[in-house]
C-alpha cells in the first residue's frame, strides 16, 4: 500500500524525468472477458484523455464497454481535485456505487485521478470506504492490469499512489471518444505553483514528451482520418523547457501544423511563457486555429502577486492585444477566480473593469476554493461566501454580455465548422468553429465528420445556429 503525501508531492529536484516506453504490461489478457466496464470522468481535458487510456487498458484485458454503471461489473471513477465542489460530486457518485454493490457483490470499483493524489481525502477513503477495491494515482494508472490481477489473486484492496515528480510513459493504449478530433498530450505536470492550485501536487513536475513521439502520434492520427488535434498540457507554452534541447512550443506548433492535420489547437497557456515566436507561428499557419485560452485569474496586481502568477495586469494586457493584432479574427477565452483570500472589493473592481475592457469571447469563472497543501490554504480570508457569490454574479453578467456581443458579429457570416456529433437540438448536428464557437447546424447525418461552410442564422450567448452553404 502506498499512500499519497502532499509534502513529498511538493518536492522539485534537478533530476531529469525519464521517458519510459516499456512499462505497460498486461500479463492476463482474459481477466475481463465476459465482463463489462464503465468509466465516469470528472474534470479537465487531461482527465478526459486519461480516461481514454483507461478504457483501452481495460479492453486490453478483455472487458467490454457498457454505457451505464447499473450494468457494469467494473466501474472506474476518474476524479478532479481542482475545487471543493468536485469532492461533493464524487461523494454523490460513490454513494450510488455503494448502493449498487449491495446487490452486486462482485462489482469492482477503481478510484483514480487527481483526488487519489490528495493525502487527506485518501486517508478518509481508506478508512471509511473499504468497499473501494483499487485506489490508483495519476502517475501509475497504466498499471491497473497489475493491480486488478493482484486484487483477483489476493482479494486484498490495492492502494497505489505515488507522490513523486514523475516520468513520461509512452505506448499506453488509447480508445478515443471521437473519430474526428483527438487529444494529444505534449507535457505533464506543472512547476508554476500558483498559490491556489493543487495541480503541481497531483500531477507532479513539468515534464515534456519527446517531440518525435508527439509528431509520430499526430501523423498516425492523420493517417487514421483524424481532422483535429488538441495539444494538451497544464502549461503548454513551457513545452521543452525541461528538456536539454533547442526546441520549444513554437517549433512544436510549427511542426504539427506542417503535418496534414486540418486543425491544430492547444490548451492551456500560461501568459508567462507565451512568446512572440509562438504568436508568429499561430498567425502564419491557417491550420492553427485562431482560438487561445489565456487564463487571467485576476485583474489586480496585488492579487496576481499573491496568486504567484508571475505577470502584472499590464503585461497580460500587452500580450492580449499583441495576440489580437497579429492573429486574424482570433477569439480569446480566459479563467478567472473571484474571492481569492486577499481580494478586496477594489481588487475585484479591477478584475471587472479589465474584463469589460478585454471583452473575452468566453470566460470560465470560479469562486476561490481552499485546496489542501497549497500556499493559499492558510491565507487570512475575511470575505463571506455570500459576498463572493455576489462578485461571481456581477462578473458573470459582464462575461455573458461580452460573449453575446462577440457572437453577434457572427450573424450572417459563413464560417467553417467541424461537425462532430448530433446536437441536443432536434434536427441539428453540432460542431465547433475555428474560433471554438459551439455551432448547431441544420443538416443530415451525412455531414458528420466533415468540415463544412455554415451560414450563421441566429445567435445565443453560448452558441450559434446555422445552415450548410457548401461542402
Ligand atoms: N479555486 C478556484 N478555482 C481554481 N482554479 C484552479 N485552482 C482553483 C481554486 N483553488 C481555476 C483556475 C484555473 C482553472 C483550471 O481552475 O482559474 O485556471
Ligand atoms: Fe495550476 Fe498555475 Fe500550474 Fe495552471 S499554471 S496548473 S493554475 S499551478
Amino acid at each position: 500500500m502506498n499512500m499519497p503525501n502532499m509534502k513529498e508531492a511538493r518536492v522539485r529536484t534537478k533530476d531529469k524525468h525519464k521517458i519510459i516506453k516499456d512499462d505497460y504490461i498486461v500479463l492476463n489478457k482474459n481477466i475481463g472477458v465476459g465482463k463489462k466496464y464503465n468509466v465516469i470522468t470528472y474534470g479537465c481535458q487531461m482527465n478526459v484523455h486519461d480516461s481514454e487510456n483507461i478504457k483501452a487498458i481495460l479492453e486490453d484485458m478483455g472487458y467490454s464497454y457498457v454505457d451505464s454503471i447499473d450494468e457494469a461489473d467494473l466501474i472506474v471513477v476518474n476524479t478532479c481535485a481542482i475545487r471543493e465542489n468536485a469532492h461533493n460530486k464524487v461523494s454523490g457518485m460513490l454513494g450510488r456505487i455503494k448502493h449498487l454493490k449491495q446487490t452486486k457483490k462482485d462489482l469492482i470499483t477503481i478510484f483514480c485521478g487527481c483526488m487519489a493524489q490528495e493525502e487527506g481525502y485518501v486517508k478518509n477513503l481508506v478508512a471509511k470506504y473499504r468497499w473501494i477495491d483499487i485506489i490508483v494515482g495519476t502517475h501509475n494508472f497504466h498499471k491497473i492490469p497489475i493491480y486488478l490481477d493482484n486484487l483477483y489473486k489476493t482479494k486484498l484492496n490495492q492502494v497505489e499512489v505515488y507522490s513523486i515528480e514523475g516520468d513520461v510513459y509512452e505506448n499506453i493504449p488509447v480508445k478515443r471518444d471521437s473519430k474526428y478530433k483527438a487529444w494529444v498530450n505534449i507535457m505533464y505536470g506543472c512547476d508554476k505553483f500558483c498559490s491556489y492550485c493543487i495541480v503541481p501536487y497531483t500531477r507532479g513536475k513539468q515534464r515534456s514528451r519527446d517531440y518525435h513521439d508527439i509528431l509520430k502520434e499526430v501523423n498516425d492520427l492523420v493517417n487514421q482520418g483524424y481532422l483535429e488535434v488538441t495539444l494538451l498540457g497544464q502549461n503548454v507554452n513551457a513545452y521543452g523547457k525541461d528538456l536539454d534541447i533547442d526546441y520549444d512550443m513554437a517549433n512544436l506548433l510549427e511542426d504539427v501544423a506542417k503535418t496534414n492535420i486540418k486543425r491544430v489547437r492547444f490548451i492551456t497557456s500560461h501568459p508567462w511563457d507565451f512568446t512572440d515566436k509562438m504568436i508568429d507561428v499561430i498567425a502564419k499557419y491557417d491550420n492553427i486555429m485562431p482560438y487561445i485560452h489565456l487564463p487571467l485569474q485576476s485583474g489586480s496586481n496585488k492579487v496576481l502577486k499573491d496568486m504567484n502568477r508571475r505577470y502584472t495586469k499590464e503585461e497580460y494586457t500587452t500580450l492580449f492585444y499583441k495576440i489580437k493584432s497579429k492573429v486574424k479574427n482570433v477569439a480569446i477565452s480566459t479563467d478567472i477566480i473571484v474571492g481569492f483570500p486577499t481580494e478586496s472589493e477594489e481588487d475585484f473592481l479591477e478584475t471587472l473593469n479589465l474584463v469589460k475592457e478585454l471583452k473575452y469571447d468566453l470566460a470560465y469563472t470560479f469562486i476561490f476554493s481552499k485546496r489542501e497543501a497549497t500556499r493559499a490554504y492558510d491565507m487570512k480570508d475575511d470575505t463571506s461566501l455570500i459576498e463572493k457569490k455576489k462578485r461571481l454574479a456581477r462578473l458573470n453578467e459582464v462575461v455573458n454580455e461580452n460573449a453575446y456581443l462577440n457572437n453577434l458579429a457572427y450573424l450572417d457570416k459563413v464560417i467553417d465548422v467541424l461537425i462532430e456529433d448530433v446536437s441536443d437540438k432536434d434536427g441539428y448536428l453540432m460542431g465547433y468553429s475555428d474560433t471554438m464557437k459551439l455551432v448547431n447546424v441544420k443538416a443530415d447525418l451525412s455531414y458528420l465528420g466533415k468540415i463544412v461552410k455554415v451560414r450563421i442564422t441566429s445567435i445565443k450567448t453560448w452558441s450559434l445556429d446555422g445552415e450548410v452553404v457548401e461542402c
